[in-house]
């Protein structure tokens, strides 16, 4: 429907101009996100208030575009949340995800990757759903203390 091209256009657009994708020399919490299918690593960086919140968020690293996609989507997503907050919203992306459901529009995640392709360059595609959630991954691992995550 029109919705799900919508949305569409917004991964699109975010594959192809990442959002906050930049170090931060201030982070507060920090980790290294590895897809092993790919070998495509991400590193993020989280800049908590004193409170607790996340202010900040952005990310460096290698990926195909759906995984850019996803990770800026994550850091624009993720600002203004408490850890809490923001671990919840990554659960439920992880779960929507494992079922190869668009987490952003419900629909298949592959339509997603046929669209994103030609964006990618050399990289093949071993698995969709662990490019989706890498970001994920790494920053439930950010939030948890640990310096390195898989999309296992
Ligand atoms: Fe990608 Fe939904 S936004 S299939
Ligand atoms: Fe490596 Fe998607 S993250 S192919």
């Amino acid at each position: 429907g029109d919705l799900r091209d919508l949305y569409q256009e917004v991964i699109l657009d975010h594959g192809r101009k990442p959002r906050n994708f930049r170090r931060l020399d201030d982070a507060t919490l920090t980790a290294r996100g590895d897809n092993p299918m790919c070998g495509d690593r991400m590193e993020l960086f989280l800049k908590t208030a004193p409170d607790g919140h996340i202010e900040d968020a952005a990310f460096q690293g290698r990926g195909c575009a759906i995984s850019m996609a996803s990770a800026s989507l994550m850091t624009e997503t993720v600002k203004g949340k408490t850890p809490a907050q923001a671990k919840q919203m990554g659960e439920a992306f992880r779960e929507l995800a494992m079922t190869g459901t668009c987490p952003h529009c419900g629909g298949d995640i592959a339509d997603d990757m046929e669209r994103l392709t030609p964006l990618s360059g050399v990289h093949e595609f071993p698995s969709r759903v662990k490019c989706a959630t890498l970001a994920w991954h790494t920053l439930n691992a950010a939030l948890d203390g640990a310096k390195e995550a898989s999309s296992e």
